[in-house]
């Protein structure tokens, strides 16, 4: 039996990309997902389409939009937090907008559903938490001024979540994916090593999801160039002129 069958998730960035993946590969394993995101219409389509879906539109930088969507999710078994956004940006096209946009979806957004959904999943000492970081947040890569600091933030309070979870009958993980063809990375124009496609995303984060293992890094090699790149000294890194 799937370990999802019957099991309720709240997918929080399940309108496109490899949030929509998640949810067609979690609805067929027999789940009940709810999906959200900010477009409705997305959602709507999405929801008809698997049957076992229920579909609630939500921004995650709003923070009453979170308490009143969070109200109507209710009890679940698990939250998937895998809302993104992301724009290049090299540190010579400074654009505070776009960088402050981006923590605040993919951080602050999740500090926000996890206010509502942490005290709840404590007090039953039950229930598994995703949070989708990227293995742009192992290291200031370049052209990653907001989404590499975001994506470190999300790592860390991971990490934290971890330790003091340890011993609760909670699951804390992180999944981090490397490239994944969607209206995210179609903004690069730079080759992207062993770039998936978001099915095939989907399914490393389904099967991390499957285990209690706190930390998913993939695709390999390329996952582990990232984290080997920790190792290295800085003169080798940033050796220019
Ligand atoms: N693509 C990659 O190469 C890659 C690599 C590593 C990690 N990731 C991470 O994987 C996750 C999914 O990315 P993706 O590539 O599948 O991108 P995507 O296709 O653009 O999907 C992003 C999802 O986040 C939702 N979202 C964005 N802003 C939101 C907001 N304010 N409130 C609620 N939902 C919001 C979007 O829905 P709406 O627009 O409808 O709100 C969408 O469902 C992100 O966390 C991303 O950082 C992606």
């Amino acid at each position: 039996m799937s370990p999802f069958e019957g099991k309720t998730y709240w997918l929080i960035g399940a309108s496109e990309g490899l949030g929509r993946e998640i949810a067609k590969g979690l609805a067929l394993a027999g789940a009940h997902v709810i999906v959200s995101a900010r477009s409705k219409s997305r959602l709507l389509e999405l929801a008809n389409d698997l049957g076992s879906a229920t579909a609630l539109p939500m921004d995650v930088t709003c923070p009453k939009s979170v308490m009143y969507t969070a109200q109507a999710v209710g009890r679940v078994d698990g939250v998937i937090y895998n809302a993104g956004v992301y724009e290049p940006m090299h540190t010579q096209d400074w654009d505070v907008k776009a960088a402050i946009s981006m923590l605040d979806v993919n951080f602050a957004g999740a500090l926000r559903v996890l206010h509502h959904i942490m005290p709840q999943l404590i007090a039953d000492d039950k229930g598994d938490v995703t949070l989708v970081g990227s293995l742009a947040g192992y290291r200031g890569l370049p052209a990653a001024i907001g989404y590499g600091a975001s994506k470190a933030a999300l790592i860390s309070l991971a990490e934290t979540m971890r330790y003091d979870l340890r011993n609760s009958g909670v699951t804390v993980r992180i999944v981090n994916p490397g490239f994944i063809k969607t209206r995210l990375t179609d903004k690069n124009s730079f080759v992207m090593p062993q770039l998936m496609k978001p099915e095939k995303a989907a399914s490393h984060v389904l099967k991390a999801m499957e285990h209690r293992r706190f930390r998913t890094d993939f695709p390999r090699p390329f996952s582990w160039l990232i984290k080997a790149m920790q190792l290295l000294p800085d003169w080798v890194v940033y050796r220019g002129k």
